[in-house]
């Protein structure tokens, strides 16, 4: 991962956080994902994350020295009554830092190389990756996102991995390739309550190097979260 990357993902990052630029203009994901939606996004949404997390470690100075994935990993560790802020804007900023990270008009490219390779042996074929990613997101009840994510402890298998609120799966061991947020904030604008309709479309928006470096980087052990 180079340092333009390392910025934008903010992987490493130690108190006090700061919000990663968006790494393209707000219409960039047009027609998927509206530009009103993306600047709201990030420039509200993500930032209210941002210091919230901030504010809730702020007497914790323990903690200013870890990165935030290591406070994730080690949720249990936070003092109880900074815990549930921790989680919910911890696991808020850093789910939203991989989404920008990921996306990009495709054109309707599906994965090549080690990430076709992967999702063929892990699911049979993209489009039942496909059916069943979009069936996970679908199905989550309220907020939440819904993860492609690689399980260590099984062998570095891939698999599908809905969370609620902004819970990450950092706090069950398991590496983030990829994902969507469904929280409304995410789709409303554009697809109202039709958010079936939005995990369909957010395949056009899926920047499959960046999910491939991601994948390489746990795949080769050079990333650990
Ligand atoms: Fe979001």
């Amino acid at each position: 991962m180079d340092a333009t990357q390392q910025a934008q993902t903010n992987v490493g990052q130690t108190y006090p956080f700061a919000l990663p630029p968006l790494p393209y203009a707000f219409d960039a994901l047009e027609p998927i994902i509206d530009a009103q939606t993306m600047q709201l996004h990030h420039d509200k949404h993500h930032q209210v994350y941002v210091d919230n997390l901030n504010n809730a470690l702020k007497e914790h100075t323990q903690f200013h020295n870890q990165s935030l994935e290591q406070i994730l990993q080690n949720i249990d560790q936070v003092p109880e009554a900074a815990r549930t802020a921790v989680r919910n804007h911890g696991g808020g900023h850093h789910n939203h830092s991989m989404f920008w990270q990921i996306m990009k008009r495709n054109d309707g490219a599906e994965p090549q190389g080690a990430v076709k390779q992967a999702i063929e042996r892990d699911f049979g074929s993209f489009d039942a990756f496909k059916t069943q990613f979009n069936e996970a997101g679908t199905k989550l009840f309220g907020s939440g996102w819904v993860f492609l994510v690689v399980d260590q402890a099984n062998g570095g298998k891939l698999k599908i991995q809905p969370m609620p609120n902004q819970d990450s799966p950092l706090m069950q061991n398991l590496q983030v390739v990829m994902g969507n947020d469904v929280w409304e904030h995410a789709y409303y604008l554009r697809y109202q309550n039709k958010r079936a309709d939005y995990l369909k479309a957010w395949w056009d928006v899926i920047n499959w190097d960046a999910v491939g470096e991601r994948l390489n980087a746990f795949q080769s052990g050079k990333q650990q979260f």
